[in-house]
């Protein structure tokens, strides 16, 4: 086990209290490009890719956080991307990557890897033009879809997303697998689906499962047996098998890394099995997201009202749930500090609760799963002091809003400690392109 480094304050700091991002001042971003404001550090994003240099192809489930810079960092650090709408598949095809494999195996003697992969339920009409027209590989997570596939793309291979009856995540909403999850092909239909795929005449390479977000090694383990059951129906047309994602990151205090070598070894003794029945390389691939940018992220949000409510304090800032939906979707904890404006040393504490600016009475970031407000301890804070709402790098500015007329924020990716801005701050007159009176 490795121990979280990355929640609460920077080190060498008081708890609670925190200048720097990556060496950057904190204040200084804030006067730079405003807030809120996301900031990504591009060395934590590199280190999550290198802790799973152990995979033959790490694919990086964009939908975390797909900020073209982001996507620019992991693709250097050689790892392929996961699409699942044609604004990912434009995104990734921007950032670099090629929509087409290699034709030839590597040098690891591994069938060739698709650097972008479309994985999806459906295909709406749009999403498919596109995969037709950059010859996209596609994971198909509806039998429906391969069909639609084969009339376009004839002769095409496919991988399958099964549901294998179970799942888990963080939240119940999180959560990919079992008859509640509309996510997948199920298990059982397995012989159908093969059946429907050789009528359509496309050859079935790949297998995929996927149980849920912010889930734990437990849980992902049972998922290796499952496909192997799975792969072993499909057959010797199988050259690749994907563990999906799901990895946890510590987000609360006293919470760790989990031991990933464990879980390398497990998948790694599945493919061996399934490489010796069929007598030939199997590629073995990982998706994570939220493993890759959650830690890099942080919000920088500037606190613009402290009050009292009855025996409750409150710190209003400029973030709301339009800038980080996460607690108020599923109540998810974010490690917060205080930034303050000026050199005092700030050394008591509060409870204090964190909201935001909407009309809303769920804009609250310090809220458990149904909506309680909850308390949080952080240094005494004044009206202009910054508060960092950390570990959002993933499913944060991917999810933002522009509920209540707010622009989308900022983004800035601090790298060897240099800052750059990697998305402007929405404009009022953004807000009202392509509407009219
Ligand atoms: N692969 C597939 C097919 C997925 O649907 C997802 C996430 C991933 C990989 C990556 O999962 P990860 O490694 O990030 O756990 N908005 C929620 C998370 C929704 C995840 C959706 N699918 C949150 O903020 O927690």
């Amino acid at each position: 086990m490795i121990a979280s480094s990355a929640t609460g304050s920077a080190a060498g700091s008081k708890p609670g209290l925190r200048r720097e991002i990556a060496g950057v001042s904190i204040a200084d971003l804030a006067e730079q490009y405003g807030t809120p404001l996301y900031v990504y550090d591009a060395d934590t994003i590199r280190r999550r890719c290198r802790d799973l240099a152990a995979w033959d192809t790490i694919r990086f489930a964009q939908k975390a956080c797909s900020n073209l810079a982001v996507l620019g960092i992991v693709r250097r650090e050689g790892v392929l991307v996961d699409a699942v709408s044609t604004g990912e598949i434009h995104r990734a095809i921007v950032a670099g990557y090629s929509p087409h494999a290699p034709r030839e195996p590597g040098p690891d003697g591994l069938p060739p890897a698709h650097p972008i992969v479309y994985t999806a339920d459906i295909f709406d009409r749009d999403s498919l033009d596109v995969v037709v027209r950059h010859g996209i590989h596609v994971n198909c997570g509806s039998a429906d879809m391969i069909e639609q596939l084969a009339e376009r793309m004839p002769g095409a291979s496919i991988t399958l997303r099964v549901n294998p009856g179970f799942g888990h995540g963080h939240s119940q909403k999180t959560n990919t697998g079992g008859e509640g999850s509309k996510h997948g092909i199920w298990h059982e239909e397995i012989p159908e689906v093969l059946r429907r795929a050789e009528w359509a005449g496309l050859q079935v390479s790949g297998l995929h499962m996927h149980i849920g977000s912010g889930t734990d090694l437990a849980h992902l383990a049972e998922v290796a047996g499952a496909l192997e059951r799975v792969a072993i129906e499909v057959g010797r047309s199988l050259t690749m098998i994907s563990a999906g994602g799901g990895l946890p990151v510590p987000y609360k205090p006293g919470e760790v890394h989990a031991d990933l070598s464990g879980y390398f070894t497990l998948w790694d003794a599945t493919r061996k099995r399934l490489e010796e029945r069929f007598g030939h390389r199997i590629r073995l691939e990982l998706e994570p997201g939220r493993y890759l940018t959650a830690e890099s992220g942080s919000v920088i949000t500037e606190v613009r009202a402290v009050k009292r409510q009855g025996d409750r304090k409150y710190l209003l800032v400029d973030a709301g749930f339009n800038t980080l939906a996460r607690p108020v979707l599923y109540g998810s904890y974010h490690p917060m500090s205080l930034c303050p404006r000026d050199d005092d040393a700030r050394n008591a504490t509060e409870e204090v609760a964190v909201g935001g600016p909407l009309c809303e009475s769920g804009d609250i970031f310090t809220q458990t799963d149904g909506g309680f407000v909850a308390t949080r301890p952080l240094p005494v804070a004044a009206v202009g002091d910054l508060l960092v709402i950390e570990i959002a790098g993933a499913y944060g500015f991917v999810m933002a809003s522009n509920y209540n007329s707010k622009p989308l924020p900022a983004e800035v990716l601090v790298d060897a400690g240099a800052h750059r801005l990697v998305r402007s701050r929405q404009t009022p007159e953004d807000l009202v392109r392509g509407e009219c009176v």
